[in-house]
């Protein structure tokens, strides 16, 4: 149960998470995956909750059950999560941590038979969702993104960063294990620099972030 003295700085506040993978159809029974649990996704959708937020989840196919107090949308594809994201808006902030598919599959015939010629498969760039909200009208005053990295982490991230025109980028290192575990290391990359949060349960990167976005968002208007 919601502890009743817990601080709510992020109350009157709207905040969007996307989290988990997508899932690009390749016919009408197979499609391409990532191996995004959602975890941390849903990890700060819960903490942002806690927090006092009003909380609009576009997750993605994920095994995971809805964090107290937050508004679940759950999608398959990348077009999918595009079009809730876009229903969702305006927003205060918006924490991007999904692991949106770059390419989806050009057709959907049929169900392809083992009896046909092995299939070629097509792929065409999704939109990104991110970089689409960053230039859009309705741009939260708070945009983070997620970036999971399997080498020259924190170079990629600092770049990720002033490309995709977010405000923050967490980079995550995820050349060990952290697809589907409970820890997770992690680097914030703002204008002000580079903080490392190492070997952190997801849940205290959830609450350290949280903490950041309300501090954050103090002093702007509501
Ligand atoms: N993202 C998105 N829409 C996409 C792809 C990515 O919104 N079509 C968001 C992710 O949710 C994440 C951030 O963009 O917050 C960075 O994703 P990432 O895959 O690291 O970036 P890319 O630009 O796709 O670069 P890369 O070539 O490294 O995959
Ligand atoms: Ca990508």
């Amino acid at each position: 149960a919601a502890n009743p003295a817990a601080p709510r700085p992020l109350s009157g506040r709207h905040v969007l998470v996307t989290a988990g993978p997508t899932h690009e159809p390749i016919d009408p029974v197979r499609y391409i995956a990532n191996r995004s649990s959602g975890r941390q996704g849903f990890a700060i959708a819960a903490a942002l909750a806690r927090r006092g937020a009003r909380v609009t989840l576009v997750a993605g196919p994920v095994n995971l059950s809805t964090p107290a107090g937050v508004d679940r949308v759950d999608v398959q594809s990348a077009l999918d999560m595009a079009a809730a994201v876009d229903a969702a808006l305006p927003v205060d902030a918006a924490v991007m941590v999904a692991a949106v598919a770059d390419w989806r599959v050009a057709t959907l015939p049929q169900k392809l038979k083992k009896g046909d010629a092995p299939p070629a498969l097509t792929l065409v760039e999704n939109p990104d969702i991110l970089a689409g909200l960053a230039s859009s009208s309705q741009r939260p005053a708070l945009l983070i993104g997620f970036a999971a990295e399997t080498e020259n982490v924190l170079e990629h991230a600092i770049a990720k960063r002033v490309r995709k025109r977010c405000d923050w980028l967490v980079a995550n290192d995820v050349s060990t294990d952290v697809f589907g575990g409970d820890y997770n290391s992690v680097h914030l990359v703002t204008d002000a620099g580079v903080e490392s949060w190492t070997r952190l349960p997801k849940d205290a990167v959830a609450a350290r972030l949280v903490d950041r976005i309300a501090e954050s968002l103090t002093g702007i208007p509501a």
